[in-house]
Order: C-alpha cells, then structure tokens, then sequence
C-alpha cells in the first residue's frame, strides 16, 4: 500500500504533505530481483498450518492488490513451496515459476486503478534464503525450523521464503494471520492478538496488523511457549513468549519494555501500535536480534538482554517500523535513531553522561573513519556506518538545533510519517523546516552522504580522549558478523 491510498482509506484526506511521499512505484536497487513496482498491495492475509515436527505448511495466502497500470500478467516473489491453485477474482488463473517468482495471469486484463483478489494455494517445507547482506558468511534470511519449533528473520529479504509477497520495502500492507498448530503449541505473529479456537484437533491462532507493514517484518513463530502478559504504565499490552526452560530473570528483560515504551512516549509522541511484544528464538545460530512490527525477535543467547538491546528494538517501533526507509540505502534512519535511543535510555538521569557517551561514539566513527551513514551497497546495511556513524549524524543534529527542537522534531516525524515511509532527502527537508535553521541542510548533508567525519557542531577544534578508542558498548550490530563477535551473543 503506498502512502496515498493508505491515506484516502483511512482518512479520505488528499496528500497534504510531500515530504512524506515515498517512490511507491521504484524496484529497490540494492535488490532488483525483489518487488514489482507495477502493483501495490494493501492487504495480506497469511493461513498457515505449520506442522513443527516436519517443518511442513499448508498455506494460503489471499492478497488484496490494487493495479497500478493495466494488468495482464504479475510477478509476486515466492521462493521454494509448491503451488497448487492461484485464482485472481474468484477464477481460477493460470501461473508459472520462474525463479523466485510466481508469475500469475489473471483470466481477464485488469484496468489500471482495478483491485484483484488474488488467493494463492501452496505447501511444502519453506526453505530460508541465502542472506544478501552476508555474501561470504553462510547466513540465511526468512523461515527457519529449530528443533520442533519455526521461526522467521526475514531483514532485508526473507519475506518470500513462507508467502507470496510484493517483496519491496515501500510496498505496506495490512496484514491478517491465521497460524493453526497441534494442540500445545502457540502460534505468535505480528500486532494484536484476536484470539484463538480448536480446529479440527488442532488450535488457530489470529493475529491482526492494521498498521501499515512492509513485508521484511512480517514475522511467524510456532513453539511451546509460555507466555506472561503485562500491561505499560501506558496501558498497552506487553506479551512476552519464551520457550519453556528460558529462566524468569531472562523474561524479566523484556517486560522492562513497557516502562521504556511510556518513558520513549513522553519523548517521541504515542506508541505507534495495539500492543506490543517479544518472542524468544532458543536457535543458537541466531545472533541478533530484529524489530519485527509490534512482536519483536530475541535470541535466547543474550542472557538476560541487555536493557540497550530493548530498547534498540522498542525504539524501531517508530523509527523504521510505523516511519519506515523508503529505499534501504537509507537504513540509518532506523538503524542511527534505534541506537541514539539506546544512549537515551541508558542516561535518561544524567544528561552529562548521554554527551559523554556520544562524545566517546563521535571519536570511535572518527578514529574508523566510518564512511557515509547512507550507503551504496547491501553488505553495508548492518554495518558501523548505519547504526554509529547514523547515530553520530542525529547527535550533530541534536547539538546544532538544541534539545527540544530535536525531539520536536523526531515527534513529527513519527505522526507525520505514521505507517509511511520517509527517505534520507525527506528527512532532510523536514529538519530544516522545523528547526528554521538553513545550515541543517549542510550539516545533514555532510553527515549523511561525504565519506568524510565532519566536526561536531561548536566543538570545532575538540580532540579525542588520549588512549585507545573503544567501539560504544551498544546492542544494534554488536553481534554482527562485522564485528566478529558472534559468539559473545550466545
Ligand atoms: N535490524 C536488526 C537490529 O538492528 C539487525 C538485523 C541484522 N540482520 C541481518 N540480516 N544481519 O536490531
Ligand atoms: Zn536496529
């Protein structure tokens, strides 16, 4: 769904604002095999048996797409699984297979404007997609099975390894899951849970997303869980789904999320969804930890987890969830403001220590000569650049305009933008129009997009602590394969 249309459904308001317009209709270059700019669509709803001893699904997925021009054909991305029926409208349609794509022919062309209700049969054991970001690592994007449990990790491009998906990041959608498991285990996924019922021996879980969501957050988890429900001084639901054995210390962890989600309101504006929640991934070969929309993913391996790590994906809530990248050169927008919020809650009490802080992470990206916080290629997505560097460029920020008119800002960014997208040249415009400062252009400019570190506003001629200069101890890409400490995240 682009920003437009989701506006006239839910509000029948004409676009008012450009800045918040994202390029609805671009391939993503970073991944040109993914997406089809020539659709939008505004609903998916996901059925999947999951059997959690084999690994096998049966699914279904209905897709309620809009036809951006005339529609002969349409590619939609599914890796792997087998399809059994495609009907468009009600009629069964003809497909083919061709690499990652399920290439659908309506019976009839459809009008541009046209809406096709596109239902899609399929089954088999999904498969997890080699990681793009990771070329030279074996690391895998999308469905995984562990042990008798399923989970997925889709960031950047797993979505189609478990459902047939416009797999393009400034393509949002509604999303409507039915998760059906043997009796005894849980089926969790993204946003509110309905409810769930026994069907046919076996128990139904709904969850439903009615926020906009791009498709690398859908997520799907199948386990016996225990579950602890919680509420926020706020009064949003916490859930937290631990598999069984995980220690009470460890749960604890995520349930501080509720106390940090009212404290992050009071800074950057109303929590963007009905609830929110965390689900523990017991797989040792998952090193990191992922904002999927309102549920997010934890390793079990970080034990207990760390209150950075919380907050980095709490923070991803607004900012790079609800306000997405419209493109994923421009990661750091979620990646630097889920970071800078980790510093935020670590000295909320002491605001000489938070500029300690991010002093001590300006003369780490000076002294890595970390390039561009926008970067050119998908090896760079997960790396220094995005989360510190993109930190170090809302930190100059901060310090040129001034506190309040800082989180002023990010606060309309967040309505503003609310299940949007926004792009680095968005940002831009909108700093500079609510700062009233012309030379934030520069300075964003420069932070952003020249490989060279640019001086902090007003400490000009600052030089670094003597000694060796240590990487900030913040959750983000910590376990990256960056940083080669994969194992300290076990
Ligand atoms: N977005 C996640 C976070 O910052 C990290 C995801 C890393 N993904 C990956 N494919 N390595 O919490
Ligand atoms: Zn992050």
């Amino acid at each position: 769904m682009t920003l437009t249309n989701k506006r006239d459904a839910l509000c029948g308001a004409a676009l008012a604002l450009g800045l918040m317009a994202g390029p609805a209709l671009a391939i993503d270059p970073f991944f040109p095999e993914f997406g089809n700019n020539g659709i939008d669509v505004v609903q998916y709803d996901i059925d999947l048996d999951v059997d959690p001893a084999s690994g096998a699904i049966k699914g279904n997925t209905g897709l309620t797409i809009k036809a951006l021009r005339r529609t002969t054909s349409f590619g939609l991305d599914l890796h792997g699984l087998d399809v059994t029926r495609v009907t468009v409208n009600g009629r069964a349609a003809s497909f083919t297979r061709t690499g990652g794509k399920l290439n659908i022919t309506p019976g009839r062309p459809v009008p541009a404007g046209g809406v096709m209700l596109v239902d899609v049969s399929y089954g088999g054991i999904p498969e997890a997609l080699a990681d793009p970001t990771a070329p030279q690592d074996e690391l895998f994007l999308g469905w995984f099975k562990y042990r008798k449990a399923t989970y997925v990790v889709s960031e950047p491009v797993g979505a189609s390894s478990f459902f047939p998906a416009n797999d393009e990041p400034a393509d949002k959608a509604f999303y409507i899951f039915n998760i059906t498991v043997p009796e005894g285990f849980t089926g969790v996924a993204n946003g509110v849970l309905v409810g769930s019922k026994p069907v046919d021996g076996k128990r139904r879980f709904t969850w439903a997303m009615l926020e906009p969501m791009t498709t690398w957050l859908a997520t799907v988890h199948v386990n016996k869980f225990r579950s602890d429900l919680s509420r926020a001084p706020d009064g949003t639901p916490i859930r937290v789904y631990a598999p069984f054995g995980i220690p009470q210390s460890h749960i604890d962890g995520y349930a501080k999320a509720g106390e940090m989600l009212t404290y992050f309101e009071t800074l950057i504006g109303r929590y963007p969804f009905g609830s929110y929640g965390s689900v523990v991934v017991a797989d040792p070969i998952l090193y990191y930890a992922l904002e999927t929309q309102a549920m997010s993913v934890f390793p079990a391996g970080n034990d207990p987890p760390s209150e950075g790590l919380v907050a980095h994906e709490l923070a991803h809530q607004w900012f790079g969830n609800s306000v997405s990248v419209a493109k994923w050169e421009d990661l750091w927008f979620a990646e630097g403001l889920a970071t800078y919020f980790e510093f935020v809650w670590e000295h909320r009490n002491d605001p000489a220590a938070f500029d300690a802080a991010m002093l001590d992470n300006y003369d780490y990206v000076v002294d890595r000569k970390l390039k561009a916080a926008v970067v050119e290629a998908p090896d760079q997505l997960f790396s220094d650049r995005t989360y510190l560097r993109g930190a170090a460029a809302l930190y100059a920020l901060r310090l040129q305009v001034g506190d309040s008119s800082f989180f002023n800002l990010l606060r309309h960014i967040a309505q503003d933008n609310r299940g949007g997208s926004i792009t680095s040249e968005g940002f831009i415009r909108t700093a500079v129009r609510f700062s009233g400062d012309a030379s934030v252009r520069p300075l964003l400019e420069a932070w952003l997009y020249d490989d060279a570190v640019p001086a902090l506003p007003g400490l000009a001629g600052r030089k670094a602590k003597p000694g060796p200069v240590k990487r900030p101890d913040i959750a983000g890409s910590r376990c990256g394969r960056h940083h080669n400490v994969r194992s300290a995240c076990r």
